[in-house]
This record gives C-alpha cells, sequence and structure tokens, in this order.
C-alpha cells in the first residue's frame, strides 16, 4: 500500500495515473509520449467479453513509439486477446482505442494494416514455398511494364535485411521453408518494416526459438524500435523481458495488474506480479513510476 498509485485502488485507479494525462504531462520518466505529449497507441477501458468470460477489464495502457514494451502474464490472463483487439481481429466489448490522437474502430485486421499496425506470429503469416523476396513483397510487388520487377524487389528486400543486420541469411532467394525459426521470424520483421509499421506486435517471438536465434530476434526487436516504431512484445520469457524491454505492462486475470519502466521492475517483482496481481517488493524499492492497479482488491 505504499505507491503512490496503489493506494488509489478502486475509483482512483481509474483516473489517477500518469499514463492517463491526456496531453503534455506524461510522468517526467515514464517515457510514453512522444514530443507533442501524445503515445502513438493509447487503450482506455478496454473489455473484452467472450460469452460469461471477461477476458479483458478496464485495460488502460500508452504504447510509446520508438520504444520496446513487453506485454507478460499467466496462461490465460489475457495477452492474445489484447492485443487481437489491437490488431482488428477481436472488436472490443467496451472501451476506447486511440491511435495517434484519434479514436478509431478497428473492424477488420485489414483496418489495423491500414493504420500502420503489423502483427508478427512465429510460424504463421509466412508462406513457406516462397522465397524470402517474394514473401516480403507479398501484396505489394513492384510492377513495370506490366511484369514484376524482381530487381527492384530484390534490392528493396536486401536493403531492408542490411538495415536490419540480419546477416544470417545466405540469399534471399532462398524459400522461406528452409529457413530457421530465428531467420523466419526475422524475414516477418523485416517484412513488417518494409511496409512501413509504425506499431509491430510480436506474440511470443522467441517461443521455439534456440539461444542464438533467440539472440538474433531479441536484437532485431532492440534495432527495430530505434528506427522509430512501437514495439508490443508478448513473452513469457523474462530473461528476454528484461533485455529488450523499455516498459513492462503486467497482465492478471484480464487486468491490467502493474505498468511502467522495466527499469523499476526486477523479476521477482514481475513474477509476484504475473501470479498474485499485486507485489510489496516493488513498494520497498523505488516503483514510483510503476502504477499499480489493485487488481486484488478489485476481484
Ligand atoms: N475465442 C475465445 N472464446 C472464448 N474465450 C476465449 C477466447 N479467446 C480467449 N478466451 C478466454 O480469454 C481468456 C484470455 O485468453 P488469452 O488467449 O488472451 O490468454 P493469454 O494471456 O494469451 O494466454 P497464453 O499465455 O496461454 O497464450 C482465457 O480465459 C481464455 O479462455
Ligand atoms: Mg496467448
Amino acid at each position: 500500500m505504499a505507491t503512490p498509485s496503489q493506494g488509489d485502488a478502486g475509483k482512483g485507479a481509474r483516473s489517477a495515473e500518469a499514463d492517463r494525462a491526456p496531453t503534455g504531462s506524461p510522468s517526467p520518466s515514464a517515457g510514453t509520449a512522444d514530443a507533442d505529449g501524445q503515445p502513438l497507441l493509447r487503450l482506455r477501458g478496454i473489455g473484452k467479453r467472450f460469452g460469461p468470460v471477461q477476458a479483458l477489464i478496464d485495460i488502460n495502457l500508452d504504447v510509446p513509439a520508438g520504444k520496446v514494451t513487453a506485454l507478460v502474464g499467466d496462461n490465460g490472463a489475457g495477452k492474445s486477446t489484447l492485443v487481437k483487439s489491437i490488431a482488428g481481429i477481436w472488436q472490443p466489448s467496451s472501451g476506447e482505442i486511440i491511435w495517434n490522437g484519434k479514436r478509431v474502430h478497428l473492424h477488420s485486421p485489414r483496418d489495423a494494416t491500414a493504420l500502420g499496425i503489423a502483427t508478427v506470429y512465429q510460424d504463421l503469416a509466412l508462406a513457406d514455398n516462397l522465397d524470402i523476396v517474394q514473401n516480403m513483397m507479398l501484396g505489394h510487388e513492384v510492377v513495370r511494364h506490366g511484369l514484376l520487377d524482381e530487381i527492384t524487389m530484390e534490392k528493396t528486400a536486401k536493403a531492408t535485411l542490411a538495415d536490419l543486420a540480419v546477416t544470417t541469411v545466405r540469399s534471399v532467394r532462398q524459400v522461406v521453408g528452409s529457413l530457421s525459426g530465428g531467420q523466419r521470424q526475422a524475414v516477418a520483421v523485416a517484412k513488417a518494416v518494409m511496409q512501413e509499421a509504425q506499431l509491430v506486435i510480436m506474440d511470443e517471438p522467441t517461443a521455439a526459438l534456440g539461444v542464438s536465434q533467440t539472440e538474433l530476434v531479441l536484437s532485431l526487436i532492440t534495432r527495430l524500435a530505434e528506427r522509430g516504431p512501437a514495439v508490443l512484445v508478448i513473452s513469457h520469457n523474462l530473461n528476454d523481458v528484461f533485455r529488450v524491454a523499455d516498459r513492462i505492462a503486467v497482465l492478471y486475470l484480464g487486468r491490467l495488474a502493474a505498468v511502467g519502466p522495466a527499469a523499476e521492475f526486477d523479476p521477482a517483482s514481475v513474477v509476484d506480479l504475473m501470479t498474485t496481481g499485486t507485489s510489496s517488493r516493488l513498494m520497498n524499492g523505488n516503483g514510483e513510476n510503476v502504477t499499480l492497479r489493485g487488481s486484488g482488491s478489485e476481484g
């Protein structure tokens, strides 16, 4: 009960935390806003119900550009549901999605793509029988005089991979089915970059990867955010989370248990939050920028 915001559990938690300042006055070190004081994506009071199951309850979350936000939580906490609501797969039952300061309604994944939201899944969304260039340019093919401009497309794909310092791919004409998991992930990220996504969402990007492939993907995530887009990463792996995250958001039973700069958390406090919805450890340290939502008391 010692952090400033946890005492606001209940009524106060809905109105008084730094993340919710409408413009201009974000929490000084929370780093959620760009120069206009406006985070790229704001979720306000998002709820999602599947019949009797309330999968998400009153989620207030800012996702700033140029930063990696890690979304963590135990199985069934609501991570995928939240991400699917941002990706246009589900429509929230309540609440608002605010994109660049404007309220938006995402009726389909197409709507999300049109805004500049790209979702990268581990094994989906790439065509195994096509090569790297074909995959990256799929739906965005360059045509000249009625023919595919293979040279330009290959150059573009190569340049994007080089920009992201993806060096382990031997040939961009290799079929994607023959790539390792980490290389596939790299191609999927490069595709999102090429489509100039402003928000790249990654659901468990390292779940199926070995040590060196995980390294490749983690460094890619860091470089991606440095280029400007917001990155929202779901992960179960706290090592990965602490390697890449600028901000951490913890879901517990459909509620946002805590959100704040990664530096304000440690693995033990995140585990507490994931498993009980609260943590006394944060309060012993300098957790003043972490917003605890008091999920335990609202049960
Ligand atoms: N399509 C659906 N229909 C009914 N209930 C659903 C549906 N999708 C998710 N749920 C329920 O919503 C809750 C949150 O599920 P979600 O898949 O978002 O969890 P998660 O945090 O992604 O878990 P995991 O770590 O296991 O992937 C769960 O109780 C789940 O059973
Ligand atoms: Mg999931």
